[in-house]
């Protein structure tokens, strides 16, 4: 049958079926190359596009089996675009007989979770009787049958919601958190994952924090576990961890960890909205992004830059996906075009619409997750068109093409592109016009035409032209967000790139919101990146 196509057609099927199937289409292990993580084989550009998925709360089973099949939840991860899941665990149940070797019915009865353990009787019953480590086990297998990685994450010492600064799994020292506990751990989990490909990364441990913290002490005990788990399984990808949960890894700039155990070390960081100390709602939100943003490059972000650049994997982030969180819905905007102009590694916080147990709760909603209640449908499929351009390679190392600039503007989630030869329109990410643009005060022009973007007048639609000179036709970034993209018009007012909820296809100039300082004032549907591209 196949012997009738053309290649092109065969290609088509065959990215249909990788789409579908989510086979691998790199080989594995992966490793670093400066900044990025590759394909040991090629150095190709591998990007990390995870979703948390939580093993680590008091009942120590992976969340949501009572739900679904796993096959049909893990299929569902693939369909949303997500290539990844960081599975969370914590220690004991590695360590202490009486955590991991109970099994799942067990665990969830003696929490008296009767619906939980009936749910996964009808939807899972392999893993009902299976102890919880091989229940695990069979989780991870079921994530790799589908062609996902896997980053395995050590979350917490004792089970529980995770993270308080004093509940004792915080850090070194800490009640629950031996450190001699914590490297048998990390050797077992990195033993037993040996040889699954799909396992390409374990991060050493999730938001280090609380009272006891101290560099001395971190820097002995990182090194201590990275070399613990790179000598047992050299393969897999070390993810190293800072400090205040997960948001500061500053300390490296002037004391670097000093390993690279053979291109194997990447640095993870957190950042959501209520991380650093600006106010979302009451400061003047250009200032409050453009501030975040600085503060999100000094502390974590500088890692990926200079002369012993690694990778850095933003390993949580996420929001309320309701939409009723305004903190939350001014930082995502203002992450999204932070996040792909670096074209970082991620994991988005998070898969588990619900919880079996948390804190003192059975069956509890978690409402900042990609699925609905019942792990059914996405709980907003507009969340997921937003996180396109996130999903996407954006940049490869081994690529030839020259670079050019993507067009994105963050609350809509599209791309400004062009279809024919001049409707400007914002649209999907996954067809990207290709922009140039050399700096303030030059043209944005389409890439292998004599077109420039174009301002025509206050609330008139962006227009493409072969002027590119004139003040209409050239541009420069105000504010102090750095996302208003501003021309003049002819009448000399200063115009800004916007789009709105009205009609998102459409790309408008209209009068630059917010540039003075203004606290009641909302820019967000003005702002846009030019985020930089190299694939062909
Ligand atoms: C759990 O039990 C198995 C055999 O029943 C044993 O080999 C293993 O060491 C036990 N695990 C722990 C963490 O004690
Ligand atoms: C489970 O139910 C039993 C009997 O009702 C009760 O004694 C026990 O405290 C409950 N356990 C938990 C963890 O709620
Ligand atoms: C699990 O074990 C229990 C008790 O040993 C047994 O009654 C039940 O049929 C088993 N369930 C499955 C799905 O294997
Ligand atoms: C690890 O941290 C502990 C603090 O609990 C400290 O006593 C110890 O020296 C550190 N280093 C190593 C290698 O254990
Ligand atoms: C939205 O904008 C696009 C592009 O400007 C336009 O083609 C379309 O008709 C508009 N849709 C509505 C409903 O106004
Ligand atoms: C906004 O406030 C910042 C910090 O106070 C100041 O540096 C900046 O000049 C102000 N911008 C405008 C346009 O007033």
């Amino acid at each position: 049958m196949f012997a009738k196509m053309g290649m092109k057609t065969l290609h088509v099927i065959l990215l249909i079926f990788l789409s579908l199937f989510g086979a691998f289409c790199y080989s594995l292990p992966l490793s670093t190359r400066g900044r990025w993580i590759v394909d040991s084989e090629t150095g190709s550009r591998v990007k990390l596009t995870c979703l948390n998925w939580a093993a680590h709360i008091d009942t120590m089973v992976t969340e949501g089996l009572h739900t679904q099949p796993i096959k049909d939840i893990v299929a569902k991860v693939t369909l949303m675009g997500f290539n990844c899941i960081r599975l969370t665990y914590a220690t004991f149940m590695w360590t202490r007989p009486d955590y991991g070797n109970k099994t799942v019915a067990q665990s969830l009865d003696s929490m008296n979770l009767t619906q939980a353990r009936e749910g996964i009787a009808r939807n899972n019953p392999q893993l009902l009787n299976l102890s919880l480590q091989d229940a695990y086990e069979a989780v991870v297998d079921a994530i790799g049958a589908n062609g996902l990685m896997l980053v395995l994450d050590n979350h917490v010492s004792k089970p529980m919601w995770c993270c308080a600064s004093e509940d004792g799994n915080g850090f070194f020292g800490d009640m629950f958190f031996d450190p001699k506990e914590w490297i048998e751990g990390l050797t077992q989990v990195a033993s037993r994952f040996k040889g699954k490909p799909q396992v390409v990364a374990m991060s050493m441990r999730n938001e280090l924090r609380g009272p006891r913290q101290n560099l001395p002490d971190w820097y002995t005990n990182m090194t201590e576990g990275a070399k613990a788990i790179h000598s047992t399984n050299p393969d897999v990808l070390v993810l190293v961890s800072g400090l205040n949960f997960d948001l500061d890894l500053s300390f490296l700039n002037t004391t670097p960890f000093g390993l690279t155990l053979d291109n194997k070390v990447v640095y993870e960081a957190h950042w959501y909205s209520f991380d650093f100390t600006q106010q979302w709602q009451t400061q003047p939100l250009n200032r409050v992004c453009g501030q975040c943003a600085d503060e999100f490059q000094r502390e974590a972000a500088f890692l990926i830059t200079g002369d012993n650049a690694a990778p850095l994997i933003l390993s949580e982030f996420g929001v309320d996906v309701r939409g009723v969180n305004q903190d939350d819905n001014r930082y995502f905007n203002c992450l999204l075009p932070t996040v792909a102009d670096k074209d970082l590694d991620w994991a988005l916080w998070t898969l588990q619409g619900s919880y079996y147990y948390r804190e003192g709760k059975a069956g509890p909603e978690e409402v900042y997750s990609v699925l609905d209640y019942n792990w059914d449908k996405p709980r907003d499929p507009k969340y997921l068109e937003r996180l396109t351009i996130l999903q996407q390679t954006i940049q490869d190392p081994n690529s030839i093409a020259l670079s050019y600039y993507v067009l994105v503007h963050p609350e809509s989630g599209f791309c400004v592109n062009v279809e024919g030869q001049d409707n400007v329109h914002g649209s999907s990410c996954r067809e990207r016009s290709k922009w140039s643009h050399s700096g303030d005060g030059s043209p944005i022009q389409l890439v292998g035409s004599e077109l420039c973007l174009k301002a025509v007048g206050d609330g008139v639609p962006v227009a493409l032209s072969t002027d590119c000179k004139s003040p209409w036709a050239t541009w420069k970034l105000v504010s102090d967000s750095m996302l208003h993209i501003a021309a003049m018009d002819e009448q000399g007012n200063s115009l800004c790139l916007e789009s709105t909820s009205s009609n998102y296809s459409s790309i408008l100039t209209r009068s630059c919101a917010c540039l003075n300082n203004e606290t009641n004032c909302d820019p967000q549907s003005q702002w846009f990146r030019l985020v930089p591209s190299n694939l062909s």
